[in-house]
């Protein structure tokens, strides 16, 4: 349980309100005076000059626009969150009344339009289910001197809302304010409001029905989901249109429709680089390189698996971008050869904030090429940060963007393999604010609003576009690095973002506490990033701002190993929190939770790869994949590893078992023991301090590969698939080179894999090798017997081992082709 406290509500109240501008002032539109058909929807007009368009993007993709000014509609990627204009699918408008308009799409999702007194719109589903309904008792409302809109719709009491991206709020987002103004929110307390990132998404579950909206608007905005009336859900934004998507969930109303309906508009993460995948060890921070060197060194020596080591602001000669501290990193390309011959990749911090210092050649050249920010007085602005007082390059500039992105060439070229964007919300230092919390945590820790961007040529304020600048600068690394290496798959960490920064970022949610109430909070965060289309995403394990104790950090650990983006970070004080930090009997379980991380790679990164095609994340709360299991929809303190693992991470201090709720309609078996557990059903599971409670769904095959260090080495290790036995299913694994694009050509191989109902066969298919790790080995969970197997006919030996899995080598030859095993009675 989290405990969402008073204090924080004071803080979030002061954050929100008070230095930005009022909420919509109640004036509405009026009744609608004109309409015109087009092939995708209907154009109208208003009686107090707004327009609204009403069209379909695709038969299950509804989109409304109201500009209440009457100005044109903006350009669709003026938000920056639409990978480019949306499709336009054909509605038939007809009149179904005398101020009825109905709007149907080729599936039969239908939009009745009320003309008057107020525009007034309600959407229903194919089979005629009502999705979401304008409340006749609050029209929409905008407020013409300060620009706002805002809109209200009916709600049940039983409607549940996820997503929102960054929020360290409950699961479900119900009864909550929220708002979306990204947030520089050290040590925040669970139920502080704005954070890192906003993200004006959600997914609705109502009676196992789901439906989604996005407000397709960057700038400030509010969401209000029965809070202040539980009948009612209101949202509107502070400035420009009121342009939103519905997504109806198809025909099936499934939240899973509703993702893959969003990223098609929004984008999807790419496939990371396998070695981004693995361990990753940071602190604020190694301060030299041979203490960076000595870590690589001890985690090779004590055979504790890690892919990446970060390098914090210290690196830096006095904290400016792209520069090496001379005298604690003389040698930083010998030290990245060191790494790189250790099988380790290193990833450096990067913060927006330039120092203006006429000596560092990177400021004269952004104030030469003139990309940096200017005040609304039209003089470079300036902010402090680490180092000193700095100046900001517009990343809603293409120039800014190109200009920064080539400083990426310095380092790729020394061997710096992944970059981090921190401090771009951005984040500056409020003067004289450090001990107090309301500036420190307030809004105004950030640039003026009246600060000036280019906005892609539709110059605006900084209030405009404040939400997107994290975005815009992972996107100019992500995109200068894609120009510098073409065929190499970027690594970029991002702190802040938007709507859409899964096409260029991994996130990770900033800095929190070393205590038992974060760790917690760890899951409600994860899960509704993910489902608001970020796939790759983690927290600092053991807590950012302090130090754990050894049983918090080894549970974090355990909490965090499935999680996408797994990475251990501290703050300047902390005490060290390398794995072995906490003494032997700590070091063999966070090594064996490291393992089971390695174990467990091929899986994870099929999930992502699926990701890419479909926009499902790996991570996901339990309701997103079981939408009609009431039980699962509060469920969050467990978490879905694809569609395969359930994991429930031990989250109180002292717990040697806990509660698992197991989903319905599916049965589990104990990862560990075999023990099986059927869906709908609560139990007690065994957790001792080593051990992680994790659950395979029966009819699941999941690719695991055996004991290796780093992701180097995964090509040569040999593939198992654990086998959870006894119910019909499909796996897919998906295999490449874990970097480049060849795989967008072909140069990938999919291996099938399927088990029959009757609990007798499993076949598998495997397209030709072309050098991906081998399939050699079976391990089947949920069965008694050992024998008899035959594969392919003939007759093969099981072994069971301490887990109660039967152990199957297969021949050489099975690692292509069609094969079958099979239990004979
Ligand atoms: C910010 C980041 C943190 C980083 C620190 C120093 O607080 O969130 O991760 O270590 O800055 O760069």
């Amino acid at each position: 349980m989290i405990i969402w406290s008073p204090l924080c509500a004071a803080a979030l109240l002061f954050a929100v309100f008070a230095p930005l501008p009022a909420e919509a002032a109640p004036r509405s539109l009026g009744p609608v005076t004109q309409s015109s058909p087009r092939e995708d929807g209907v154009d109208l007009r208003l009686a107090r000059g707004a327009r609204a368009r009403i069209s379909f993007v695709t038969p299950e993709v509804l989109r409304v626009r109201i500009s209440p000014s009457g100005a044109p509609f903006e350009p669709d990627t003026a938000s920056y969150a639409l990978t480019e204009s949306p499709p336009q699918a054909k509605a038939v408008l007809r009149r179904i009344g005398p101020q009825l308009l109905e709007l149907r799409s080729a599936s039969g999702t239908r939009v009745q339009i009320r003309r008057a007194p107020e525009l007034q719109l309600s959407v229903f589903d194919s089979a005629g289910r009502l999705i979401s309904a304008d409340d006749p008792a609050r029209p929409i409302v905008f407020d013409p001197q300060e620009g706002s809109v805002e809109a209200t719709k009916r709600r049940d009491d039983y409607e549940l809302y996820y997503g929102f991206g960054e929020k360290a709020l409950p699961l479900s987002r119900h009864q909550q304010h929220l708002v979306m103004w990204n947030a520089d929110v050290p040590d925040y307390a669970p139920g502080h409001d704005p954070s890192y990132q906003a993200i004006p998404f959600f997914i609705a579950l109502h009676q196992g029905l789901s439906h989604g909206v996005f407000l397709n608007n960057s700038s400030r905005s509010w969401f209000d989901m029965g809070k202040t009336e539980p009948q009612r859900w209101r949202f509107g934004a502070a400035r420009g249109e009121l342009d939103y998507f519905v997504f109806t969930g198809g025909p099936e109303r499934s939240p899973a429709r509703v993702l893959q309906d969003y990223t098609a508009l929004t984008g999807r993460g790419p496939l990371p680089p396998l070695w981004a995948l693995g361990y990753q060890q940071s602190r604020w921070s190694y301060k030299t390189q041979d203490e960076v060197l000595r870590v690589a060194r001890e985690f090779r020596q004590r055979q504790i698996p890690a892919d990446v080591l970060y390098l914090d602001i210290d690196h830096m000669d006095g904290f400016r971008v792209f520069t090496w501290n001379p005298s604690t990193f003389p040698q930083p390309r010998e030290m990245l050869g060191q790494l790189h011959a250790q099988g380790f990749r290193a990833v450096t911090i990067v913060d927006p904030g330039i120092k203006r210092d006429e000596g560092f050649a990177i400021y004269r050249s952004g104030r030469e090429a003139g990309v940096f920010m200017r005040g609304a007085d039209g003089q470079e602005l300036h902010a402090k940060v680490w180092p000193g007082i700095c100046a900001f390059p517009d990343f809603t500039s293409p120039a800014a963007r190109d200009w920064f992105g080539q400083l990426y060439a310095a380092p790729l070229e020394l061997g710096v393999d992944g970059f981090w964007n921190d401090m771009n919300e951005p984040g500056v230092f409020a003067p004289d604010g450090f001990n107090q919390p309301e500036i420190s945590l307030g809004p105004q820790k950030t640039l003026p609003l009246d600060a000036r961007h280019a906005g892609d040529g539709r110059p605006g304020d900084h209030a405009r576009y404040h939400n997107v600048y994290g975005l815009q600068m992972a996107r100019a690394s992500f995109e200068g690095l894609r120009r510098l290496r073409p065929e190499q798959r970027p690594m970029v960490l991002t702190r802040a973002g938007a709507a859409g920064v899964q096409r260029y970022a991994a996130v990770w949610t900033g800095d929190n506490s070393p205590s038992w109430t974060h760790l917690a909070l760890t899951i409600p965060m994860l899960s509704n990033l993910s489902i608001s289309g970020v796939p790759f995403v983690g927290a600092d394990v053991g807590g950012f701002m302090g130090s754990p104790s050894a049983e918090l950090h080894s549970r974090w650990l355990q909490a965090a190993v499935l999680t996408p983006f797994f990475r251990t970070h501290s703050n300047d004080v902390s005490a060290p929190r390398e794995p072995w930090a906490f003494g032997p009997e700590f070091e063999r379980i966070n090594r064996a939770t490291i393992e089971l991380r390695y174990r467990l790679l091929p899986y994870l990164y099929s999930l992502f790869e699926e990701n890419e095609r479909s926009g499902l994340p790996p991570l996901r709360p339990l309701w997103f994949n079981f939408p009609r299991d009431v039980r699962a929809s509060l469920v969050d303190d467990q978490f879905l590893l694809g569609r395969d693992l359930l994991v429930a991470p031990v989250l109180r201090e002292g717990e040697r078992q806990r509660r698992v709720y197991f989903p319905a309609g599916e049965a589990w078996l104990d990862w560990w023991t075999g023990r099986r557990f059927e869906g709908g059903s609560e139990a007690t599971v065994a957790a001792p301090l080593d051990r992680l409670p994790l659950f395979i769904r029966v009819g699941a095959a999941v690719p695991t590969q055996a004991l290796l260090q780093h992701t180097g080495e995964m090509r040569a290790a040999p593939l198992a698939l654990t086998v959870a036995w006894g119910r019909s299913g499909r796996s897919e694994v998906f295999q490449d080179a874990g970097e480049g694009y060849g795989y967008r050509r072909g140069a990938a191989r999919r291996i099938g894999i399927r088990q029959d109902g009757q609990g007798l066969t499993l076949e598998l298919d495997l397209p030709p090798n072309a050098g991906f790790q081998r399939l050699a080995r079976l391990e089947i969970l949920g069965l008694d017997r050992a024998s008899p197997w035959r594969f392919d006919g003939q007759p093969l030996p099981a072994q069971k081992d301490e887990t109660g899995r039967l152990r199957l080598e297969l021949p050489a030859a099975a690692d292509e082709g069609l094969h079958q095993l099979r239990l004979a009675h």
